[in-house]
């Protein structure tokens, strides 16, 4: 396993450039399997979540290859299996995404239920409300969802849940739909550009889909999809990270190739907070001050603030004097890095949903533990903007989800080294065994 190792106290300075989007990549590589035809994705980012996908998808019987220039073709005529074993989905909860698509091919999925996960409860069940609504049947058998039909058919379908839509749930009942017979409309559909650029994706391959990325979804169900080339947006969450890390060490950054337009409740964000930035279409200068101001932010589903910067925000917030408040409405339970950033001086208290926050002028550096993907990146900020050397452990969490994150930090100047630790390796395997088995996905 690696670790970081991060000396503290520099202030960034640079340009960087941000990848394309993991969550639009997700659902987009796991709809391969409804498509007739060999589909290519452009811009996927190089991550251990895409791996996995890849693996998942390869495990049925597609061929799957990563290509030179970053593509990834999937060419899903050889499947064979519409089974997404446990083995598979444990380790990345956006398995998921293949239900809906194997059941709009195949007319049978039988798919892991994803289990334990450290943001919080995550129940599907609005993923199998929805492909209920469209006439399958859906039954739990053995740990596994198994859904079947013999036809799909339009209808209105009701996303909401008690904390907002879901975007993968979106993902499976809008692949689902658009293979079944007549017009479905989606209400409370997730409006998160991912699923705005999935549906681009089905659209190009034929599907006849109107209204995503607002929260009804008008979809006319076609009798096949084709083959299709499509590039995926720029992750959004990568260039907020960049950008508060920026901000938490006071820097000067250009963050290039950043969907702007995705991004306003971060930006606004930033403002609030009194974090300069200028904006041009596809980049972002942040140039921080010293003087920050404490901020009451809340996350919510889009177009609010994401919950997958909430932890990365709180990093901030902890160095910002005054008291600020972060609410998450999306994963009530979102706060694992509360713990491991007050080892690093913070001062931060939950209470129910919310994390009081008592900003500290100086964030100290200690040994810290990486309990998921965004969480990791929130401790990567806090190490940088800390002093002294700040060693995270499981940094297997942020490879998930963030491509050669610290060599693009390195490049703006931080002193951030990844070496093997060897405490973790020593640690006897039926242990580790035992943590994997905990590993979040979101
Ligand atoms: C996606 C993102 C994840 C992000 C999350 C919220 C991907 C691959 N992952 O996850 O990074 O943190 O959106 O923006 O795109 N819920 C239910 N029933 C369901 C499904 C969800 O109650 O059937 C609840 C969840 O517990 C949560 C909320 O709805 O409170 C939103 O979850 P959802 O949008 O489904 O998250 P994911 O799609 O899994």
């Amino acid at each position: 396993m690696d670790m970081f190792c991060i000396e503290g106290g520099v202030p960034l300075n640079g340009t960087v450039r941000v990848g394309g989007s993991k969550n639009a990549s997700l659902p987009i590589l796991a709809a391969s399997l409804a498509i007739q035809g060999e589909v290519i994705v452009r811009q996927v980012p190089q991550l251990q979540d895409i791996v996995t996908m890849s693996q998942l998808l390869q495990s049925m019987g597609a061929i799957v290859e990563t290509r030179e220039d970053g593509s990834i073709s999937v060419d899903p005529s050889q499947v064979k299996s519409s089974v997404a074993p446990y083995e598979l989905v444990r380790q990345m909860r956006a398995s998921v995404c293949v239900l809906g698509p194997l059941l709009a091919r195949f007319g049978e999925a039988r798919v892991s239920l994803p289990g334990g996960c450290n943001i919080g409860h995550r129940p599907i069940d609005l993923h199998l409300r929805g492909l209920a609504a469209l006439g399958a049947d859906i039954r739990l058998e053995s740990g596994y969802v198994v859904a079947e039909a013999s036809k799909l058919r339009g209808a209105e379908v009701d996303l909401s849940g008690p904390n907002g839509p879901t975007v993968t749930g979106t993902c499976n009942v809008m692949v689902a739909a658009a293979l079944a017979t007549g017009r479905t409309v989606l209400r409370s559909a997730a409006q998160e550009p991912e699923v705005e650029d999935f549906a681009r994706f089905l659209n190009a391959a034929g599907a006849n889909i109107s209204g995503a990325g607002t929260s009804i979804v008008e979809i006319h169900g076609v009798r096949a999809l084709h083959e299709v080339c499509h590039s995926v947006i720029p992750d959004r969450i990568e260039a907020a990270t960049l950008a508060l890390a920026a901000a938490i060490t006071r820097g000067d950054v250009t963050i290039q190739n950043a969907p702007t337009t995705h991004m306003t409740s971060v930006l606004n964000a930033l403002s609030l907070i009194g974090v300069p930035h200028d904006i041009t279409q596809d980049a972002i200068h942040i140039r921080a001050g010293s003087i920050l101001r404490p901020m009451e932010l809340t996350a919510e589903p889009y177009p609010g603030l994401p919950t997958d910067c909430q932890a990365q925000f709180m990093a901030l917030l902890a160095t910002v004097l005054g008291e600020s408040q972060i609410t998450d409405a999306v994963f009530p339970e979102r706060f694992m890095h509360v713990a491991e950033l007050v080892r690093m001086g913070a001062r931060i208290r939950v209470q129910d949903n919310s994390a009081i926050i008592s900003g500290v002028a100086q964030l100290s550096a200690a040994p810290v533990m990486a309990s998921d993907l965004r969480a990791s990146a929130a401790l990567v900020l806090a190490a940088l903007a800390a002093e002294g050397r700040t060693e995270i452990r499981r940094v297997y969490h942020l490879d998930r989800g963030y491509h050669a994150f610290e060599q693009k930090l390195n490049q703006l100047g931080a002193k951030v080294q990844r070496v093997r630790d060897e405490t973790m390796a020593a640690v006897p395997r039926p242990h580790l065994e035992f943590s994997r088995d905990r590993v979040p996905n979101t």
